[in-house]
């Protein structure tokens, strides 16, 4: 099982200041150097975090793979053919939601998105797309011939432990079976954390998961001493 660590929110405090640090692009090599097997970055319309210099940044340095998610607009579509991710994770995107609320409805959406896709990959651009553990949205996505999705563990994550939550890892389960039957590489990932990522490591057909929030929240708190100590060093 493979980790790509999305580095969005450490864009985030960034921009909570309006600062130059962190930089997601130190974290990126940093993140690689403890193990990870990918970087993912969410490129939002309204650049809330993430911006195209640090995808520039982070696509220059890493070694492993850089996965971009993005709404499927015109601009986004320029943009990711201009840095060159390795792989395009189409997501949806509403402007008021603090975080991806939902997989695509790629069902409903076929027809705007085989040209949009066909075009990425001109750009030599893998294809993935981020859908619920719905079989109906997983076949939409076969159709349209990308060779990846993201199955979204949003709602299996949100719940506590407990009958709703067991129906859910079910649910994750038949949709990475389904997705694998149809020849597609299944990922995974949404609100994992360090106490309910275990059942979905554990399911087989699943290669990488993608984990933001849970991750930038931990090192906040694994780091707090040594940073409290470096500037009490320097206070002395
Ligand atoms: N996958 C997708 C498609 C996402 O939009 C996000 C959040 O940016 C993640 C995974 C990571 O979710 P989290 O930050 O909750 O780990």
């Amino acid at each position: 099982m493979r980790l790509s660590v999305n580095v969005d929110h450490f864009a985030t405090l960034r921009e909570a200041r309006r600062a130059a640090e962190p930089e997601p692009a130190l974290i990126a090599l940093l993140a690689e150097q403890a193990g990870a097997a990918g970087i993912t970055a969410h490129l939002r319309s309204d650049r809330r975090h993430i911006k195209e210099r640090d995808l520039r940044l982070i696509r220059e340095v890493i070694k492993t793979k850089l996965t971009l998610e993005m709404a499927a607009t015109s601009d986004l579509k320029k943009a990711a053919l201009e840095i060159g991710p390795d792989v395009v994770c189409l997501v949806p995107e509403k402007p008021e939601e603090l975080t991806t609320t939902g997989g695509l409805d790629v069902a409903a959406n076929r027809k705007a998105l085989a040209p949009f896709i066909k075009e990425l990959e001109k750009g030599k651009i893998r294809l993935s797309i981020f859908v619920d553990p719905d079989l109906k949205q997983i076949e939409a996505c076969a159709g349209l011939g990308v060779p990846q999705i993201e199955i979204h563990t949003g709602t299996y994550a949100d719940l506590k432990p407990g009958k709703a939550r067991e129906r859910a890892l079910i649910d994750v389960v038949k949709a990475a079976e389904f997705g694998h039957k149809l020849g597609l590489e299944v990922t995974a990932g949404h609100g994992l954390d360090y106490h309910n990522v275990h059942p979905v490591v554990a399911i087989p057909m699943i290669t990488e998961l993608s984990i933001g929030f849970s991750i930038v929240a931990r090192s906040a708190v694994v780091g707090i001493s040594e940073a409290v100590r470096e500037m009490v060093a320097l206070l002395r």
